[in-house]
């Protein structure tokens, strides 16, 4: 952490402007799209990568979360991106997690339902980086809606000083929303995995549209309105799918 401060006193701080993107690695256009944002409206880029355990309510998928840190910072170097940091457990919980932010009800909802304590985590870490970067900047994709709700809210509600800017969900060429988990599908799930976004967009209704994704076999989690926005989480086999859109 002492070198991360000399780092910020040395060459960050009096910049015009610091954008940064928090990430937990395995990096894709999805990402790398917040990059390249932050690039083009900051004059220093700042990129995370940190997976934090304590955003993970179940050990396997934090074991199985996939690590790829050479082609990360290969992507983020063709990027634009100025600086990666990589911090430890131990540098950003030296508390070991004995304080903790939690929000009390959007937070309960939705991802939050199935995954307890997960946005506690999620508004804990953020909080921290935020702290640590001094950034004016932060991106964050609306792949991750509710996500991006609540720290929208957190921001606001603690009078940090940072503007938080929500980013375009990237989706590959069939439609799936980009994400870090897409690798652990099996080959015949990764085929059937671009059902989630083209049932969602259709103008169904809800209950017509998990039947389908259900004779699709897929595990639904939650597929609600919120706020003009159609939530979804869904598994196949045991990989969990999110995604959303405008309605
Ligand atoms: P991670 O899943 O690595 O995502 C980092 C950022 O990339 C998040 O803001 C996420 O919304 C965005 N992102 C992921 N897939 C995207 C896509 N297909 N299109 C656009 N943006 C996308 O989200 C996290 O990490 C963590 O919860 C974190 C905020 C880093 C806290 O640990």
């Amino acid at each position: 952490m002492e070198d991360w401060n000399n780092l910020y006193k040395e060459n960050l701080k009096g910049k015009k402007s610091i954008g940064f993107v928090p990430t937990m690695g395995a990096l894709h256009k999805g990402h790398i799209s917040l990059i390249k944002r932050s690039v083009s409206e900051n004059d220093v880029t700042v990129c995370s990568i940190f997976i934090n355990h304590t955003q993970f309510n179940d050990a396997n998928d934090l074991k199985n979360y996939p690590i790829t840190l050479d082609s990360d910072l290969q992507m983020l170097q063709s990027a634009g991106c100025d600086y990666v940091f990589l911090p430890s457990r131990e540098m950003i919980y030296p508390d070991d997690y004995k304080y903790k932010l939690t929000e009390s009800e959007l937070s309960r909802k939705f991802c939050g339902a199935h995954r307890e304590g997960h946005f506690d985590g999620v508004l804990t870490v953020v909080l921290k980086l935020l702290n640590i970067i001094k950034c004016d900047n932060a991106y964050f994709g609306e792949k991750d809606w509710q996500q991006y709700y609540l720290i929208k809210g957190m921001v606001r509600a603690l009078f940090l000083d940072c503007n938080i800017v929500p980013c375009t969900l990237v989706r590959e060429l069939d439609g799936l929303a980009f994400s870090s988990r897409n690798k652990l599908l099996t080959p015949e799930n990764r085929l059937k995995a671009p059902n989630l976004y083209r049932i969602i967009s259709s103008n169904k209704s809800l209950e017509s549209m998990k039947r389908e994704l259900e004779s699709l076999g897929f595990v639904v989690d939650y597929l609600e309105e919120m706020e003009g926005r159609l939530l979804v989480a869904a598994s196949l086999g045991n990989v969990r799918l999110i995604d959303n859109v405008k309605r």
